[in-house]
């Protein structure tokens, strides 16, 4: 049966949550126990949609894991497959991030493209590129890529054109099972890559300069087991930080610190909220009606495109104008229809939104369209004055982990029900 959130608005937040292990860190860090034999440990991994589909996908490739209460235990002793099927690449695009360690470990590997999505068009030609570069040799059929290692992949150097956090997950730990020494000019600096590097340096790869945008790395013919906790999710905590400020309320966020969030603090602290950071919490609180801001995403240090939704529906109940231009992601928004029907102001003109606050949402039926703008939905329903119907809600079950009770625990009046639509159906014969 389908399911919706139903959240009755008005709630001020108050109280404090704990974050979980980041989405976006796990994913890299699970696909890449696929670069050795022995077995890896990973802990606070979050149960999630995403984990349970990649898990199926390493599966099907040979490995062997057992997760319970955040712990995975994953080993890939031999590799059983070399095919990754459309239908897993498209349900999660990082699927095809296993492509460079089948290459690096036995030589071969069919992949299937993930082609566009929700926010964009999403091509990963840097991906190729630098698996070329590596010594790949790739071709596409039926919608695939197929690859193969004559000979063996060997260290080179590379220059990724714009700081692709997929592309330097993926170069960066197919980099780490190949001998020779590798340069990454132009790499992402996100702080998933940074717990990647530290991952592959404990399997035995050695990295310099994970962070900047410049990686050194010198890969090894055999990687070994290891074990890493999953750094806090930087985009979890935004949208914590950013229902208590809707609410005017006061929310602490636990096991993450100011570091990795900047920008997004910055631009809360801009349309008036106070923070108070710490090394692992970070807390807010909102007196008055939110200030209208100007903000624009890009690549570390800038700010996150994930939290854009997030932030534009702080912006819509804000008072004043606020302008956000999308840099990242060539059709990120996607969301602006349903925002509307919450009774939001907003005008698009190609990658600029301008948001003028309304002093009060109303709560409607509306629809998710990918995980970060069903978020943004919430936000608003926690915000708005009567009952907002959430539906699509499996693309929060991609990156939420306990969202009703985390919500609830923070005294928003929100549950996970049946589609009322459905409740009310009356099947004939
Ligand atoms: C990752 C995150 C996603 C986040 C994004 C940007 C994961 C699982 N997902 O996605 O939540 O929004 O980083 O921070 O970690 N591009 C190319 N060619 C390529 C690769 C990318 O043109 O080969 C473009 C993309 O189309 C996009 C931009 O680069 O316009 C950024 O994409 P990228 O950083 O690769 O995002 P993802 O790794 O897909």
């Amino acid at each position: 049966m389908r399911e919706q959130y139903v959240i009755e608005g008005g709630q001020r937040l108050e109280g404090a949550v704990s974050v979980s292990g980041a989405k976006n860190a796990a994913l890299p860090l699970i696909i890449s126990t696929l670069l050795t034999a022995e077995p890896c440990r990973l802990t606070n991994v979050p149960d999630l949609e995403d984990i349970a589909v990649t898990l199926r996908m390493l599966g099907m490739l040979g490995a062997k894991s057992k997760f319970r209460g955040g712990v995975l235990e994953i080993e890939t002793p031999s590799i059983d497959g070399t095919v990754a099927p459309y239908a897993l690449v498209k349900a999660l695009r990082a699927s095809f991030w296993v492509l460079g360690p089948l290459l690096a470990r036995v030589g071969e590997a069919r992949v299937a493209l993930p082609g566009g999505d929700a926010i964009g068009s999403r091509p990963v030609d840097l991906h190729l590129k630098g698996l070329a570069a590596l010594g790949a040799d790739i071709r596409f059929m039926q919608g695939a890529v197929v690859a193969h290692a004559p000979g063996k992949l060997r260290g080179a150097k590379i220059n990724l054109e714009y700081p692709s956090v997929g592309a330097t997950h993926h170069l960066l730990m197919t980099a780490s099972r190949v001998e020779g020494e590798t340069i990454i000019e132009g790499a992402a600096r996100e702080p998933e890559v940074v717990a990647l590097a530290e991952l592959l340096i404990a399997m035995g790869a050695e990295i310099e300069g994970a962070g900047s945008s410049v990686l050194r790395i010198v890969g090894r013919d055999e990687l070994g087991g290891a074990q890493i906790e999953v750094i806090g999710d930087r985009i979890e905590a935004a949208t914590y930080l950013v229902a208590g400020a809707m609410t005017a309320g006061e929310v602490s966020v636990e096991g993450i610190g100011k570091d990795a969030m900047q920008s997004t603090l910055e631009v809360l602290s801009e349309m008036g909220a106070e923070l108070e950071a710490g090394e692992n919490s970070i807390s807010i609180r909102a007196e008055n009606r939110l200030k209208s801001a100007a903000f624009s995403t890009a690549p570390i240090p800038g700010l996150a495109t994930d939290v854009q939704p997030l932030l534009m529906a702080a912006a819509t109940v804000a008072d004043g104008t606020s302008v956000i231009t999308e840099t990242v992601f060539d059709n990120r928004f996607g969301h602006v229809a349903e925002y509307r029907r919450l009774g939001a102001d907003i005008e698009l003109d190609g990658r600029t939104a301008t948001v003028k606050g309304v002093a009060q949402l109303s709560g409607a039926p509306v629809e998710a369209t990918d995980i970060r703008a069903a978020a943004g939905l919430v936000l608003m329903g926690l915000a708005a004055a009567g009952t907002t119907e959430i539906n699509e809600i499996h693309h929060l079950d991609r990156g939420y982990e306990s969202l009703t009770e985390k919500f609830c625990s923070l005294g928003a009046k929100i549950s996970r029900t049946p589609v009322a639509e459905d409740r009310e159906l009356v099947f004939g014969c």
